[in-house]
């Protein structure tokens, strides 16, 4: 089966020199030299400050709500934030993990992204915290968000995990909200197997999270706060260090199938509206359909053919009952219904996607 994402896999010959490298030091964990060399790294790659490396995206996320008190577990009544319906599940599991009622505003039907006049209308005196997606690398509408929370005293945590080196208006879209979250998972555009970030606008907020993500600790005898355990190893950093080094060849590759895709399909079905001012990272290559039977059609078509394209983001989270946050949400449901995301990697052979473009318009023409 050709997957809808398949993990860079970088120059195995220089991951085995960090390796050996870790043998030697035999440090493998707690903020290790490679964890420190990838931090410098990669704050100098995307031109931002105050990142902080965490084991997953999930923590990302749920590390800032608490380093920023936009948690539910700081207050005695039932904290809510406001998030997007049109996002994978952990954006808003991890709020509900964390104790805080997810309360969904709808998308915008072209950029997919959370549409800010739906915020406005969903705060209520139990709000903490906006959580936008900058969803399949596009970017939200930052500005009228920043001024939403500004006047409501709010915290914005963006997650931007599929956000890793976008950039808008000339700088890092990551610079935006109090902080900002990046997942690494092994089938994101630059990962480190499992793995996260967050990019935090205050220095304050990022030395609060570092003693989060190490239990808590402050000292050899020391605990200043409630903690988990975050942290990045060395492993994982060194895998990051490697794709790192081969960024610039694989978002080319990826940009070339991205945009033959566009080339044969552009016109046969809806495809993300972009934001104005943006790069954009060809992480993924979502389509929406005329129809939900036709999505269904194409997904059957391609699996006859060997291809597993994904219904993502589907279902729409407001119908996932143990969020609890029922309000039906009209324009996020109708595009999760219509949307597959096609197979994109940077490895990807000329005759696959032909393949796949040549099934999806036969589907299409019916
Ligand atoms: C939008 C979004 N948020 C959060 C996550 C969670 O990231 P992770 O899998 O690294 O925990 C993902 C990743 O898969 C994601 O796509």
């Amino acid at each position: 089966m050709i997957p809808v994402v398949k993990p860079y896999l970088p120059s195995r010959e220089k991951l085995d020199k960090y390796l050996d490298g870790i043998y030697e030091r035999a440090w493998l964990t707690n903020n290790g030299p490679l964890a420190q060399e990838l931090t410098a790294r990669l704050e100098e790659y995307l031109g931002v400050e105050n990142l902080l490396l965490v084991a997953n995206g999930t923590l990302a996320l749920q590390v800032a709500y608490r380093a920023l008190g936009a948690s539910g577990h700081e207050h005695g009544e039932q904290q809510e934030a406001i998030t997007t319906p049109f996002t994978f599940i952990a954006t808003a599991s991890s709020l509900k993990w964390d104790g805080v009622q997810p309360v969904f505003a709808d998308i915008d039907p072209n950029t997919w992204c959370i549409n800010p006049e739906n915020i406005e209308q969903a705060i209520t005196s139990n709000t903490r915290a906006i959580v936008p997606v900058h969803v399949f690398g596009n970017a939200c509408d930052v500005e009228a968000i920043d001024e939403i929370a500004c006047r409501h005293g709010l915290k914005v945590i963006y997650d931007a995990s599929h956000a890793f080196a976008v950039q808008y208006k000339g700088e890092s879209l990551l610079k935006h909200g109090d902080a900002a979250t990046l997942s690494f998972h092994a089938t994101k555009l630059f990962h480190t197997g499992e793995g996260g970030a967050i990019i935090f606008k205050r220095k304050e907020d990022l030395e609060r999270a570092k003693q989060m993500i190490s239990f808590g600790i402050t000292g050899p005898e020391s605990i200043g706060e409630i903690g988990i355990n975050a942290k990045m190893n060395e492993l994982q950093a060194a895998m990051g260090l490697c794709v790192l080094d081969e960024m610039e060849e694989n978002l080319t590759a990826r940009a070339d199938v991205w945009q033959r895709y566009q080339e044969a399909l552009g016109n046969a079905v809806q495809l993300q509206a972009k934001g104005h001012a943006l790069s954009y990272n060809y992480a993924y290559f979502p389509v929406v359909f005329n129809s939900e039977e036709q999505a269904v059609r194409v997904v059957a078509a391609l699996k006859d053919n060997g291809v597993l394209a994904r219904r993502y983001f589907y279902p729409s989270l407001e119908s996932v009952e143990r969020l609890e946050a029922k309000v039906n949400q009209p324009v996020s449901k109708d595009i999760a219904s219509r949307i597959l995301c096609l197979p994109i990697y940077s490895s990807m052979p000329t005759e696959i996607l032909e393949k796949i473009t040549g099934v999806v318009t036969e589907v299409i023409k019916g």
